[in-house]
C-alpha cells in the first residue's frame, strides 16, 4: 500500500504524523537491509548477518529441555489441558499472584540475591518497551524532560518519546573517561535545561548499558542517587540487562545503593524484562517495580493496554519457581556468554579492532575510529554504509545511540550460532585486509606524488581485480573503504 501524505496527513493525529518513533534512522535501516537480504549459511551465505539486534540465542536449548520434561507447564499439552479453562478467561489485570511470586524471586536471583522484591509491587507490561513507557506516562507530562546520559539505547527515542511527548536530554559522557558518567555532566544538562525554561522530571539510565556493555560502580549510583535526591526529581533505572554480565566487576543495582543510603524512596524506579536474561524477548514480558506506591497503583491501571497473556504467565510462573532450574540456567548463561563475549573481541583484536572493555550486554562498543575517512557523522555514515552493503553485516552506528564522538559502533554477538559468528569475523579480517591495502596505496601515490584519486585506486592492479568487476558472489563485491571514500 502506497502512504499518503501531503493533505491527507492533516487528517491524522500529531503522533500519527509525528516522526518521533525514529523509524527513520540507520538503527532501523539496518534492520531493513538485513530484512531485504537476510544471510543463510546454505541459501544465502552472501546475505547480510543480523549483528544489530541484541538477542540472547544462546541458551535457549536449556529451556527447551526444561519443557520438554515439564509438559503441565503448558496448557496445550495432555498434562497441562486442565489449566486451559481458567486461563483463557479474563484474570486480574494485576497478574497472577504466581506469576507476580515467581518473578520477584528471579527479579532478586538475576541480583545475587542481595535485594528482595514485593511481588505486590510487580506491574506488568508488555515488554521493557512497554515498562519505560508505562513509566513516563505516570511521572512526566508532554513538554517535560528526562535526562538520559548519552550513548544510549536507540529504542529509548521511541519508548520514552513517541506518544508520551516527553523529551530526553543526553547528558554527555566521553571515550576519554570511558564513557562514565560523571557529576559535573549531570549538572550541566540538568542547568542547561533549567535555563531554557525545559521542567526535567527525572534521569533514566540503562545499567547494565546498551549500548556500552558496561556495569555501574556504586560510586557511580551513589552520585546519580544524590543527584536525583538533591534535585528531587525521579530515577528510573532499566535494569533489562541484570543477569547478563559475565565477568567481574559484578552487577550492583540500585535497590542496593538505596537500601545503604538516605534518599526519597518514592522518587526510585526499574524497569526489568525477560526478554535479555532469560532470552524471551517474544514473551513480551516487562516489569515497572517502583517504590512509590501511587505510581504502582496508576501502573497496575494501566497494566491493561500491555498485559501480559495469561497463557505466558501460567507458564512462566511454573518455570521460575523452578529455582534449581533458574539456578543452572543463569551460571551457564553467562558461561557461554563470556565464552562468546571472549572469542568475538579477541577475533577483532587479531585485525586491531578494539572495543570498549565490557563485562555485561549481548554486544560490544566497536572503535572504528582509526577507518574513518574524516572524523565526523559524515564520516562514520559512509563507513556505515559500506559495512551494510559491501561487507554485509548489520552493526549499529554510534550516532543512532546518540554517542557524541563518531566513530564508534555497536556490534551483537549473541544472536548466532559459532559459525556464524566465524564468517563475521572473516568478513570483518578481509574488509579490514583492504582498508589497509588501500592505505598502503594512498601512501605510496603520494610519495610518488602521483595524487591517485580514489576512483583511479579501483581500477589499480596493485588491489586485485577491479572490485567493480568482481564476481557478484564475493562477501567484498567491492573495496569497501574506497567505496566508503566515493
Ligand atoms: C536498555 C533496553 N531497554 C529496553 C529494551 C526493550 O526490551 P523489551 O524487548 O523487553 O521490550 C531493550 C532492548 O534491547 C534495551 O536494551
Amino acid at each position: 500500500m502506497e502512504l499518503k501524505s501531503g493533505k491527507s496527513q492533516l487528517l491524522l493525529s500529531k503522533i500519527a504524523t509525528n516522526d518521533e518513533h525514529g523509524e527513520n534512522s540507520p538503527y532501523f535501516d539496518g534492520w531493513k537491509a538485513y530484512d531485504n537480504d537476510p544471510f543463510h549459511p546454505t541459501k544465502n551465505p552472501h546475505g547480510v548477518i543480523q549483528m544489530g539486534l541484541a538477542e540472547n540465542q544462546l541458551s535457549s536449548d536449556m529451556i527447551e529441555e526444561w519443557i520438554k520434561k515439564n509438559p503441565s507447564a503448558s496448557i496445550c499439552t495432555a498434562q497441562g489441558l486442565h489449566a486451559f479453562k481458567n486461563t483463557a478467561l479474563y484474570q486480574d489485570y494485576h497478574g497472577l499472584p504466581q506469576f507476580r511470586h515467581a518473578v520477584a524471586k528471579f527479579m532478586a536471583k538475576a541480583r545475587g540475591g542481595r535485594v528482595s522484591f514485593d511481588p505486590d509491587r510487580i506491574v506488568m507490561a508488555g515488554g521493557a518497551t512497554g515498562a519505560n513507557e508505562m513509566l513516563m506516562f505516570c511521572l512526566a507530562d508532554p513538554g517535560d524532560a528526562f535526562l538520559v546520559p548519552s550513548p544510549y539505547y536507540a529504542g529509548f527515542d521511541r519508548d520514552l518519546r513517541w506518544r508520551t511527548g516527553v523529551r530526553l536530554l543526553p547528558v554527555t559522557c566521553q571515550s576519554s573517561n570511558k564513557f562514565q558518567i560523571t557529576l559535573e555532566a549531570l549538572e550541566a544538562a540538568y542547568e542547561s535545561a533549567q535555563k531554557a525554561g525545559i521542567k526535567v522530571k527525572g534521569l533514566i539510565i540503562a545499567n547494565p548499558s546498551n549500548p556500552l556493555g558496561t556495569t555501574m560502580d556504586r560510586s557511580t549510583l551513589r552520585t546519580l542517587v544524590t543527584f536525583i535526591n538533591h534535585n528531587q526529581i525521579h530515577l528510573v533505572c532499566d535494569e533489562i540487562y541484570a543477569a547478563t554480565v559475565f565477568c567481574s566487576p559484578s552487577f550492583v543495582s540500585v535497590c542496593e545503593i538505596i537500601q545503604e543510603m538516605e534518599c526519597n524512596h518514592d522518587l526510585i524506579h526499574i524497569v526489568y524484562s525477560l526478554s535479555k536474561d532469560m532470552g524471551l524477548p517474544g514473551f513480551r514480558v516487562g516489569i515497572v517495580y517502583s517504590y512509590n506506591d501511587m505510581v504502582v497503583n496508576c501502573g497496575r491501571k494501566m497494566s491493561s493496554f500491555g498485559l501480559v497473556s495469561s497463557q505466558t504467565q501460567h507458564f512462566l510462573a511454573s518455570m521460575l519457581s523452578d529455582e534449581e532450574f533458574v539456578d543452572q540456567f543463569l551460571s551457564e548463561s553467562i558461561r557461554r556468554l563470556a565464552s562468546r563475549h571472549d572469542s568475538f573481541t579477541k577475533g577483532l583484536e587479531e585485525v586491531g579492532i578494539k572495543c570498549l572493555k565490557s563485562n555485561a550486554g549481548l554486544f560490544c562498543w566497536m572503535d572504528l575510529r582509526h577507518l574513518l575517512k574524516e572524523p565526523t557523522f559524515e564520516g562514520e555514515m559512509g563507513l556505515w554504509k559500506v559495512i551494510i552493503s559491501d561487507v554485509k553485516l548489520n552493526v549499529s552506528p554510534g550516532s543512532s545511540f546518540h554517542c557524541h564522538e563518531p566513530g564508534w559502533f555497536r556490534v551483537c554477538f549473541a544472536n548466532m550460532d559459532d559459525e556464524i559468528v566465524e564468517v563475521a569475523l572473516r568478513r570483518i579480517r578481509m574488509f579490514v585486509g583492504k582498508c589497509k591495502e588501500v592505505d598502503v596505496q594512498v601512501k605510496k601515490s603520494w610519495q610518488r606524488n602521483l595524487r591517485l584519486s580514489f576512483s583511479t585506486l579501483m581500477y589499480d592492479e596493485n588491489m586485485g581485480s577491479s572490485p567493480r568487476m568482481m564476481s557478484p558472489h564475493s562477501p567484498i563485491p567491492q573495496s569497501p573503504l574506497v567505496r566508503a571514500w566515493t
